[in-house]
């Protein structure tokens, strides 16, 4: 009977951590971030609701397509909290994402979010990598009206595989997901990461080959 008791109570404690693993529930209708506030919160603080306009709730533009002329030849257009205030507590947001001719957007990391994506137009390389020890690439070449999901904190990247320019759109489960490029993370820190805790390729393919 105890056995039982603690395994229930296990289970409800794994059910507490899931729900936890993207941003707390609102406790009230909406709490528009009121951005002159000094209050630190997790989040933003809300200003007063009987000054809420149709102008916390929207942003436009997204039609616009972002300026791919950069190193990576991708470009997001955020549209979360910072841009929208009455999303602040809802735990969601929406990026575009521009792809020019070859175009990528890098390894990396929304630490608070899972992401749907949806392609718009053109054809897009995508794939994230399972934990450790597998690290296994789950990957798949996507077409135009197509889904895939990128699950909270793993690392995954897209690509423009197709033959003209590509657009995207993604979904994410937090008001303000963060992006943490792998590349940038590790080689670029500031101040940098000491050399002998970097990983070198050479260690990593090593053990491949013998
Ligand atoms: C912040 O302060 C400025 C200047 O006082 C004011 O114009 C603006 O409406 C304030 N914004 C909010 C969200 O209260
Ligand atoms: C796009 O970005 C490049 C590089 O920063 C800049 O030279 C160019 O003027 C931008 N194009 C537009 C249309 O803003």
């Amino acid at each position: 009977m105890e056995t039982h008791i603690l395994l229930l109570g296990l289970v409800a404690l794994c059910c507490c951590s899931l729900s936890f693993s993207s941003d707390p529930s609102p406790l009230q209708d909406f709490c528009i971030a009121d951005t002159n506030s000094t209050v630190k919160v997790n989040g933003l603080a809300c200003k007063d609701p009987m000054l809420a306009q149709a102008a916390d709730f929207s942003f436009s533009g997204l039609h616009l397509a972002g300026n791919t002329s950069n190193a990576v030849g991708s470009r997001v257009t955020p549209v979360n909290a910072a841009q929208i205030p009455g999303l602040n507590t809802l735990g969601i947001s929406i990026v575009r994402i521009d792809y020019a001719l070859c175009g990528n957007n890098p390894p990396h990391i929304h630490p608070r979010a899972t992401e749907v994506l949806t392609v718009l137009e053109g054809t897009l390389q995508v794939g994230f990598v399972t934990s450790n020890p597998e690290n296994r690439l789950i990957s798949k070449v996507l077409q135009k009206g197509d889904v895939f999901v990128f699950p909270v904190g793993h690392v995954h990247f897209q690509r423009n595989v197709g033959v003209g320019n590509a657009v995207a759109i993604s979904t994410l489960s937090s008001q303000n997901p963060g992006v943490i490029t792998i590349a940038n993370a590790v080689f670029k820190s500031n101040p940098p990461i000491p050399e002998t805790f970097l990983p070198r390729p050479s260690k990593l393919i090593k053990p491949l080959l013998t």
